[in-house]
């Protein structure tokens, strides 16, 4: 009996697609859709994000490149569950923020997103070894802090190192740079190993060298364990070398493209 002649229930059962093919089917990691987010100043309501659509990969650098004053910092404080859009979705692994509870967001927050602020937010008072350990003893709490402190010391200890800061681990913010608080900071999001990390201008307040230093450090994070993040900037020149460039133009994304594309886009 020929091929065409078998009947329909003994024809051979196509092998599955291999999965690489369907990498692109894949669900983002993190997604915003249509995010709105205004201020009220003196009676007056300003816009400042105005139906952003956004979607991010997991292993990418995805740079958001803007003015001052765009929103980009909004933006990524709606982007990392730190602050609620007015409309719009923002779903992580495909979880509506919307519906998660106050609890398991702030324990998302703690342990899967890590955040590296424009200003910093060091704690004045700690060292920067103990601002780095902070979010283990927020993770673990007055019970079970005492069992896993020495594992956790041992984590800010390497992670002080990697940022360049060891001879400075007992100094207190006011005692550091610009520059090297910004490392702190960068250790601190990094104690609880975030899956995913968002950078609110990381190169902001940092000379030319500390600044390469510091970039150079988050690149070596994604080649060499994948990490995803987000880049918040108006540096032209860090944004560039990011895998994906979106530019916010007043509360809007305007372009989308791969950063060779769009070096002559005027900001
Ligand atoms: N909490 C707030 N209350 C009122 N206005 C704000 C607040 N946060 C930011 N803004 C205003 O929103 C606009 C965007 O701010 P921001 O997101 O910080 O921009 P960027 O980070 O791009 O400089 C600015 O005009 C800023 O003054
Ligand atoms: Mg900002």
């Amino acid at each position: 009996m020929s091929d065409a002649e078998l009947p329909v229930e003994s024809l051979p059962i196509q092998p599955e697609p291999p999965e690489s093919s369907s990498l692109e089917l894949e669900p983002p990691m993190l997604e915003g859709r249509g995010l709105a987010k205004s201020y009220r100043v003196g009676g007056q309501r300003l816009d400042v994000l105005r139906g952003v659509d956004i979607a991010v990969r997991e292993g990418e650098i995805l740079a958001i490149l803007g003015k001052s004053g765009c929103g980009k910092s909004t933006l990524l404080h709606v982007l990392g569950w730190l602050d609620s859009p007015d409309e719009g979705q923002i779903l992580y692994r495909g979880r509506d923020r919307a519906t998660v509870g106050a609890t398991e967001r702030a324990q998302l927050r703690n342990t899967a997103l890590g955040f590296v602020f424009q200003f910093y937010h060091l704690l004045p008072e700690l060292t920067a070894l103990e601002n780095v350990l902070m979010p283990s003893m927020i993770t673990h709490g007055a019970l079970t802090w005492g069992a896993n402190r020495r594992v956790a010391r041992e984590r800010a200890a390497e992670l002080v190192e990697l940022v360049g800061l060891t001879t400075r681990a007992k100094h207190r913010p006011r005692q550091l740079s610009g520059g090297e608080r910004q490392r702190v900071a960068i250790a601190r999001a990094l104690q609880n190993r975030p899956e995913f990390l968002f950078c609110d201008e990381p190169t902001g307040n940092l000379d030319g060298q500390t600044a390469e230093d510091v970039r150079a450090l988050l690149w070596g994070l994604n080649e060499t364990q994948g990490q995803t993040m987000v880049i918040v900037t108006h540096d032209a020149k860090l944004a560039s070398q990011a895998h994906r460039i979106v530019h916010l133009v007043d509360g809007r994304i305007v372009t989308d493209r791969e950063p060779e594309l769009v070096e002559q886009v005027e900001l």
